[in-house]
């Protein structure tokens, strides 16, 4: 109610404003910093001669002004909302007539359009503002291609979730730039931007051609790739994990996971089968894209395994011969020590024992010598809490902070970086779960 008073009469005082004796200036261009730093919002003015300030004021302008931080001469600056305790001003010595804002810990919520104003007064009050755009850069995950084939037209959609802005996606085909058939930007969870280009090509005239997705992002240090090649798998090897010591089986109940490998990236994406000595895999056993899981092996589980890895290219086979033993189930005796360790042993703990004693016995005859029984020393009384004197309606502004920013809080997930790097770990869910 308050502000709203004062924000009808200082829209009064606008509009009777002498707006040649103050001038503002901010930067001509968005701001753009990465979450988590600190940005400032650069915001200048200069008063004439006889003039003095009067008030610096800072909204986040989003359909209507929402308060940041509000400063009178010869006052401490008060900071509002989310912005409590991160905003602050950069020279607050009035003659330096700076107005800029600095922000720490840039979240992506922040972004958007922000206003400068300055107000100064000579008899009469003037007052300027200018509005400056800040971009909350939040790096994408790195981009990811999945492929559809149909009836030999292969189409390829790269996706690079999750960014501020989108990033932008370009595509190369054997190292030359393509275009794309479509392009979007796609505003996901909760206003992040997915960006997605898509080709087309017919397959037979494609084959043996790489593809290659390049997201460039402002938080990026360096082009991200993704790339994929048109072809045929081919299978260069069946994994064995836990990986079996030469000439030595597996054990019975171990869970073994085994991969086909084939050239990485290979499209259109490849079916895999699995055989055990050319006949079907244990019951157990469970096939997801290039892998089978044996869970709880048996003996009986052993043998040859075949996977075979096809397309509409054409198909390739590899094998790896699993031996499983019976677990070994002899307990294995404790180690029962030599003669001389026992007598060794012996005297160590006479020894240990005879130190321990003397040790009580000194402490007993130290503390009746001092008569001090008593135990540790008793702290005095804690004071009691010092009741805050914010005024109630702050208190609760305060609360209301504290639970929209418990609401901000995301799982924190690391962005692979492909050797070139990211400049930051953004704050994000993995919404990809089909590469
Ligand atoms: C971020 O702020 C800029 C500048 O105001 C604006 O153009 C853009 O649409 C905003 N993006 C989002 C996702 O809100
Ligand atoms: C291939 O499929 C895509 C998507 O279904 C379609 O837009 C495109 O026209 C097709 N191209 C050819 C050559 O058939
Ligand atoms: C996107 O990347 C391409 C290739 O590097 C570049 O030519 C283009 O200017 C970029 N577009 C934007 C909006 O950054
Ligand atoms: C998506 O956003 C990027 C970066 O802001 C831009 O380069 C690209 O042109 C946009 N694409 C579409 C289809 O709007």
């Amino acid at each position: 109610m308050q502000r709203l008073l004062v924000f009808v009469f200082f829209s009064l005082m606008a509009a009777t404003a002498v707006r040649a004796q103050l001038s503002i200036s901010g930067g001509s261009t968005a701001v753009q910093e990465s979450i988590g730093r600190a940005v400032t919002l650069t915001c200048t003015y200069s008063l004439s001669a006889g003039y003095t300030l009067r008030e610096i004021k800072w909204y986040r302008v989003n359909g209507e002004r929402d308060p940041v931080l509000f400063y009178y001469p010869g006052q401490s600056a008060y900071t509002y909302g989310l912005y409590r305790n991160r905003a602050s001003l950069v020279n607050t010595d009035d003659s330096a007539q700076v107005a800029s804002l600095r922000l720490s810990n840039l979240q992506f919520s922040d972004n958007g359009t922000y206003e400068c104003l300055v107000g100064a007064l000579n008899g009469q009050p003037a007052e300027e503002s200018v509005q400056i755009d800040l971009v909350a850069l939040v790096a994408p995950n790195d981009p990811v291609i999945t492929d559809e084939y149909n009836n030999g037209n292969l189409t390829m959609t790269c996706t690079a979730y999750t960014g501020n802005p989108a990033a932008n996606l370009t595509w190369t085909r054997d190292g030359s730039r393509v275009y794309h058939d479509v392009a979007e930007n796609i505003t996901s969870w909760r206003g992040y931007l997915d960006a997605q280009s898509i080709i087309s090509v017919t397959a037979s005239t494609a084959q043996s051609s790489t593809f290659q997705c390049v997201a460039q992002h402002p938080a990026f240090t360096a082009a991200q790739r993704a790339s994929v090649t048109v072809g045929s798998p081919t299978v260069s090897t069946v994994n064995i994990n836990p990986s079996p010591v030469p000439g030595e089986a597996l054990q019975e109940l171990d869970d073994i996971i085994l991969t086909c490998m084939t050239q990485e990236g290979i499209v259109p994406q490849p079916t895999y089968q699995w055989t055990l000595d050319g006949g079907n895999v244990p019951a157990s056993a469970q096939a997801y894209r290039n892998e089978l899981k044996i869970f709880s092996a048996q003996v009986e589980d052993s043998g040859i395994y075949s996977c075979t890895a096809r397309n509409d290219f054409g198909s390739d086979s590899g094998d790896a011969t699993i031996l499983i033993a019976e677990r070994d189930t002899n307990i294995v005796e404790p180690q029962t020590g030599s003669p001389v360790g026992s007598v060794v042993g012996g005297v160590v703990a006479a020894l240990a024992f005879l130190v321990l004693v003397a040790i009580v016995a000194f402490a007993w005859w130290r503390s009746k010598e001092r008569g001090d029984y008593h135990t540790a020393e008793q702290s005095p009384e804690e004071p009691t809490a010092v009741v805050s004197t914010e005024p109630e309606d702050e208190k609760d502004e305060e609360k209301l902070n504290l639970m929209e920013e418990k609401k901000e809080e995301e799982p924190e997930v690391k962005v692979e970086t492909q050797g070139e790097g990211h400049a930051e770990v953004a704050k994000k869910p993995d919404p990809d779960q089909t590469a």
